[in-house]
């Protein structure tokens, strides 16, 4: 009886080791697929507002989003996409309920003072399909973000009147360098 006991503790720290590996592991690829996503987009959009300004670099966050998005889930098998608790493409980007609590610990922790660069989450989730490996990596506010998420005067009439156009539910504005402005979310599944 006893020995039972103490084997049964040392599978169970062993499997929470195990646990502890695989979890560094997979955080390690999605943090490295978050932040390919990060510069491929803004490095696109530089280059776009550089020779075109943000009336042509719209087509960027529009079109080359999601495409990277999609380009990159398909090479890892996880589910990479952008969500943010103020959406621009509510079809692309509403987070769903793992999703929106990080999102609002993320925007808790800014406030505290802390670097929104750094703020990541790894959990391992048990949902009704199965056990999943659910990460997310905050996108911080940077000064180029503004000239089409910041206030009415950073955006400027033109560029508003376009996105009006294609985003009547646009919520993505108001934002300041520094704040989050949502978060790259990676979703692998793991089994049942
Ligand atoms: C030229 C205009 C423009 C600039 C500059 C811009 N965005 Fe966007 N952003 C958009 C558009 C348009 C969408 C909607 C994309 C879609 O249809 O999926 C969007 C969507 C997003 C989304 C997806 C969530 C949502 O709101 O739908 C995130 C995250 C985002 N932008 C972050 C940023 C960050 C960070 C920067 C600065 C590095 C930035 N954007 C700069 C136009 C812009």
């Amino acid at each position: 009886m006893k020995r039972t006991m103490i084997l049964g503790t040392i599978l169970g720290v062993a499997a929470v080791n195990a646990g502890a590996q695989d979890i560094d592991r997979l955080a390690a690829e999605a943090r490295a697929q978050s932040v390919r996503l990060i510069q491929e987009l803004g490095g696109r959009l530089r280059q776009e507002m550089a020779s075109g300004g943000p009336e042509t670099a719209i087509g960027v966050c529009k079109d080359a989003a999601p495409e990277i998005a999609s380009r990159l889930s398909r090479e890892s098998g996880s589910r990479i996409a952008r969500v943010s608790l103020k959406t621009r493409n509510p079809l692309l980007g509403t987070p769903d309920a793992w999703e929106q609590g990080v999102l609002e610990e993320f925007d808790r922790r800014v406030a505290a003072g802390a670097r929104p660069d750094i703020l990541e989450t790894a959990e391992i989730v048990a949902e009704p399909k199965g056990r999943y490996f659910r990460y997310m990596k905050a996108i911080p506010v940077q000064t180029q973000c503004i000239a089409c998420h910041g206030t009415d005067e950073a955006i400027g009439q033109s560029v508003r009147e376009r996105l009006h156009e294609d985003y009547p539910h646009d919520r993505a504005t108001g934002y300041a360098p520094g704040q989050v402005r949502g978060a790259v979310t990676v979703k692998t599944f793991l089994g049942n």
